[in-house]
């Protein structure tokens, strides 16, 4: 309380108004929304079906649905001399903060509005469940509004050119929270989108240049990391990089910067995890099962939040395990778009192959694993079982559980365990001890931290959502100090 906003922010008033509230998100027991849902999945995505989403003189690719091999767009990929033309092309957007602020947000209502041709690309382009549709959409709209409230008062200049490389498992939703953020701070963006959901960025940007952002301020480059992202971190006119995605790319950039761009040029890197949960012997555990496999197994575990090492004190292990392996029987794999489908695909044929050779390695440790359907990149929910996070040797991104128990009065060396990593992003504890919760919060090292619940879906503005670590540099996203990067420093006063 009393503190002051961080450099070229508005007042908390202007924050906390109408303004700040979330998406109302889309009601999947309304028929008349189901019924616009169901007409855009049996209509063309979102014009012409396959897309061609055209972007320069590089190689033309082909995208394809992860549940059925379908083909879902053509795209024609940047390459090295589309990225120079580009930077070439970029404009930092010279219009008052209010107006960006203003375009920011009827952008998020285009996204709203356009909910049924989005979901469309989400579930054939990235597998995406309804629900996790939903989620999706949310919180894209979320970035647009958070950033526009933070920003509308600003007085701050902008950097310049940012490039802002995302993932392909939140297609949406992070690729516009990097574009929103650097937009709203008035520099160009040049966004660069996973190889694998070009269609998803291609929707997005042309909502957002319908919302009145301008072609110079905002550009596409779909296309390889190894051309498209390694082109772009290593010109010395891009003024910061904001990336989202594995650890090992995030060094690869740094060290890119380090040699091509201006001492100083931020990088904003929010990476991976080995996110871990503690369950003790006080827990409720109906409430804990729930959460752990929400945690572990929502999105077919493609979340870089999602849970990866689950650690059950020894006393109710029997019990909690025997009822994780029944709630996992429960879960339905298949079409993402059926509203009974709880896990859909891994995104492609690479991943569903680096995991399974993972899971032929640790064959004799499986303890449950239940059933996937045969046709497409499904891989079925597993449970494993572990000594301690020590034995996982990196991040599975997939529906892949890693158990191991503790004794009571083990719990620091748990945690000392969980610490080493170094990673640091997402911690579950399930505890009915209040000291516990305390304790536990004040020594783990994670950006999120989840008591008594399930530990992904941070929700923009009340969950600022970033690690430490291997986990990222930090700000976090959807917090207050992620905009203020997008800045330039502050000129130092001239003397008197
Ligand atoms: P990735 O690192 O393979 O790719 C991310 C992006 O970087 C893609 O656009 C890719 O084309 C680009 N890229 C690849 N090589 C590059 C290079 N040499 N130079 C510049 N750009 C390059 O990650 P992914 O497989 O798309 O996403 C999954 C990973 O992302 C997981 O590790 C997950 O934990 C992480 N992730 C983290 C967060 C977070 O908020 N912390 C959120 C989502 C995903
Ligand atoms: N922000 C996403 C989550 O919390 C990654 O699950």
């Amino acid at each position: 309380a009393g503190a002051r906003p961080p450099a070229g922010l508005a007042a908390p008033a202007a924050i906390f108004g109408e303004a700040r509230r979330n998406s109302r998100g889309f009601d999947l027991s309304d028929e008349a929304t189901l019924a616009r849902i169901e007409a855009a999945r049996n209509g063309p995505v979102p014009d012409a079906a396959p897309l061609t989403v055209s972007a320069g003189s590089g190689t033309r690719v082909a995208v394809a649905n992860p549940a059925t091999g379908e083909l879902v767009a053509h795209v024609t990929e940047a390459d090295a001399e589309t990225v120079a033309r580009a930077i070439d092309d970029a404009r930092p957007w010279d219009a008052p903060a209010a107006t960006r602020a203003a375009v920011l947000r009827r952008a998020a209502d285009l996204y709203e509005a356009h909910f049924g041709p989005i979901f469309a690309a989400l579930a054939r382009e990235a597998g995406k469940t309804l629900p996790d549709c939903v989620g999706e959409l949310r919180e894209a709209a979320d970035f647009l509004r958070y950033y526009a409230a933070e920003g509308e008062g600003a007085t701050g200049r902008p950097r310049g050119v940012i490039a802002a490389i995302s993932p392909w498992n939140f297609p949406l939703a992070i690729f516009t929270g990097q574009i929103a953020a650097a937009l709203m701070a008035g520099n160009a963006v040049l966004a660069k989108p996973a190889e694998q959901t070009p269609l998803v960025a291609a929707i997005a940007l042309r909502l957002l240049h319908e919302a009145g952002v301008p072609a110079g301020a905002l550009q596409l480059l779909p296309g390889q990391g190894g051309t498209v992202g390694a082109a772009l971190t290593a010109d010395s006119r891009i003024n910061g990089v904001v990336f989202t995605g594995s650890t090992e790319t995030a060094q690869t950039i740094a060290r890119a910067m380090a040699e091509h761009m201006a001492p100083g040029t931020p990088l904003i890197a929010e990476t991976g995890g080995l996110n871990a949960m503690i369950v003790d012997s006080t827990a409720l555990p109906e409430q804990a099962v729930r959460d752990i496999v929400a945690s572990a197994f929502r999105s077919a575990g493609q979340r870089c939040s999602a849970l990866r090492c689950l650690y059950v004190q020894e006393d109710i292990a029997p019990h909690l395990i025997a009822m994780i392996k029944g709630a996992m029987d429960e879960l339905r794999l298949g079409d993402p778009w059926r509203l009974s489908t709880d896990v859909g695909p891994v995104i492609d044929a690479e991943a569903q192959a680096g995991i399974e050779r993972y899971l032929e390695s640790k064959a004799n440790r499986i303890l449950h694993r239940i059933w996937a359907p045969k046709q497409g990149h499904f891989i079925a929910p597993v449970l494993l079982r572990v000594e301690g996070i020590d034995d996982l040797e990196r991040e599975v991104f997939g529906p892949v559980l890693h158990v191991a128990t503790f004794r009571a009065g083990e719990l620091e060396r748990v945690v000392a365990a969980i610490n080493a990593r170094g990673f640091g992003l997402t911690f579950g504890l399930h505890t009915r001890i209040d000291s516990r919760v305390q304790e536990v919060s004040d020594a783990i090292h994670a950006g999120n931290i989840y008591v008594n619940r399930n530990q992904i879906g941070a929700v923009v503005g009340s969950q600022p959502f970033g690690g430490e670590g291997l986990s990222g540099t930090g700000p976090k996203a959807g917090g207050p100090l992620y905009l203020p990067r997008f800045f330039a420093p502050a000129e130092p006063a001239a003397p008197a």
